[in-house]
């Protein structure tokens, strides 16, 4: 079998000082199988502010918070042109629009922004809470249930085939795509997934081509590029991103809350005294979020430059991976402990600057309705005493598996 960091293992650069290499493979982080954010926390309080690893094509990682937050609103310097880890072949399918920078990514970017915003989240929100509703009473008489398949990815799956009127039959399969393209462990395997994503959509955005309806698919499907309507490759990769940026990410986060809460009696208790409290639930998802930064997506250095004190040259890769602005101490002090009396969580959970998440509005909506509903009705639950969580990291750190049990008559 061949190992993951073996294969794409790249030579040290010249310009790279020696001092400043480390092992560092993000889809094999040492600690992470029992917490992931303590693991990243303990490579961030062992190594420099900036450091080059061989791992993954070779790239320099970022763990100072501020600078992190720096390189992200740095579109010029620091390209969003090839994002994955390691690099994707240069013939393979752009991720639009976060593999575009400004200023045509405003094109691209601007009517989602439009068909996300507040009001239409909004409207959403019935079917959101009743759905969430709906699957918490048909897992709450068994008394435990697997969080993952049986209520994180459920959510987010509907969320988007309503979003883009697709049929809800699809779910299994897609799910599994996605999770496919998202965590394969070689360049090949997330080529097959996406290829098999590709296939699916293709069919959908060429009837929406035909006869646009009132979703977001046909929306971004017949986006206008100054004065030109988006090529039907391109619109085909935009509904890829949109497919895999909302279900992975949403799951994820809700595993990770949930099982920060299923290990903490104390903030359990506390959200679902508090849970009918609406802002006080807003900012206590804000911290758990800070907890729990999940995204690791790389920039490409466009001009030779040097960043403390360290040369970097133009090609280079950089990971500015957000989980380490939330859990850096000097901008969240104790970070490993969600603090629901903080004043004010410093984080990049949503990425920062051009290409912030426009799904955030939507996503913390979703997280929302999901702690409110799920700790009025279940507000006391631990992990399975004979499971073990079983977690990943990568270019989204995830739950793979979460075993929850409860007093069956709670
Ligand atoms: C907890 C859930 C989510 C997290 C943590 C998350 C995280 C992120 C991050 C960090 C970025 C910025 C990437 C960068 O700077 O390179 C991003 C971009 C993006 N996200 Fe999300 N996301 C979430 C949910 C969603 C949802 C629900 C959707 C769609 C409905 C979505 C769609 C997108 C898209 C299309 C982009 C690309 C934006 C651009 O390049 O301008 N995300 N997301």
């Amino acid at each position: 079998m061949i190992d993951v960091m073996d294969e794409y293992h790249a030579s040290k650069p010249p310009h790279v000082p020696a001092e400043l290499v480390r092992a560092f493979d993000i889809y094999h982080i040492p600690g992470a199988t029992e917490d992931v954010h303590a693991a990243y926390a303990a490579v961030q309080k062992s190594s420099p502010d900036i450091f080059w690893t061989p791992a993954n094509g070779g790239h320099w990682v970022i763990t100072n918070g501020e600078d992190i937050l720096t390189i992200l609103r740095d579109t010029v310097r620091f390209s969003s042109t090839s994002t994955i880890l390691p690099p994707m072949p240069e013939t393979d399918a752009r991720q639009i629009p976060l593999e575009i920078d400004p200023p045509d990514h405003a094109h691209y970017r601007r009517p989602l922004m439009e068909a996300l915003r507040p009001s239409r989240v909004n409207a959403m929100q019935d079917d959101i809470r009743h759905l969430a509703v709906q699957t918490i009473e048909q897992l709450k008489p068994a008394g435990g249930c697997e969080f993952i398949a049986d209520f994180a990815k459920i959510l987010p799956i509907h969320v988007f085939l309503k979003l883009v009127d697709l049929p809800l039959e699809d779910k299994d399969a897609l799910l599994s795509m996605v999770e496919g393209a998202v965590r394969g462990h070689t360049v090949e395997e997330r080529q097959k997934s996406q290829q098999l994503i590709k296939n699916y959509l293709a069919k959908a955005v060429r009837e929406r081509r035909s006869m646009p309806g009132s979703d977001i698919l046909s929306l971004i499907v017949n986006i206008d590029i100054g004065g030109q309507l988006i090529s039907e490759t391109e619109a085909i990769d935009y509904a890829m991103l949109f497919l895999s940026g909302g279900l992975d990410t949403v799951a994820s986060m809700m595993g990770f809350i949930i099982k920060y809460l299923a290990e903490s009696p104390v903030h359990r208790r506390i959200l679902s005294e508090r849970i009918n409290d609406e802002r006080f639930v807003m900012f206590a998802l804000e911290e758990l979020m800070r907890r729990h930064g999940i995204a690791n997506i790389s920039r490409v250095i466009t001009t030779d430059m040097t960043l403390r004190g360290v040369e970097l040259k133009a090609g280079d890769r950089i990971l500015p991976a957000n989980a380490f602005v939330g859990l850096d101490e000097r901008l969240n002090p104790d970070p490993l402990n969600v603090n629901f009396d903080r004043p004010k969580p410093i984080m990049a959970v949503f990425g920062y600057g051009a290409h912030a998440c426009p799904g955030a509005v939507l996503a913390r909506r979703e997280l929302r309705i999901f702690l409110q509903e799920w700790l009025s009705r279940i507000p006391d639950f631990q992990i399975r005493p004979d499971s073990k969580p079983l977690m990943a990291t990568g270019m989204v750190n995830t739950v793979l598996r979460l075993e929850l049990v409860w007093p069956a008559n709670s």
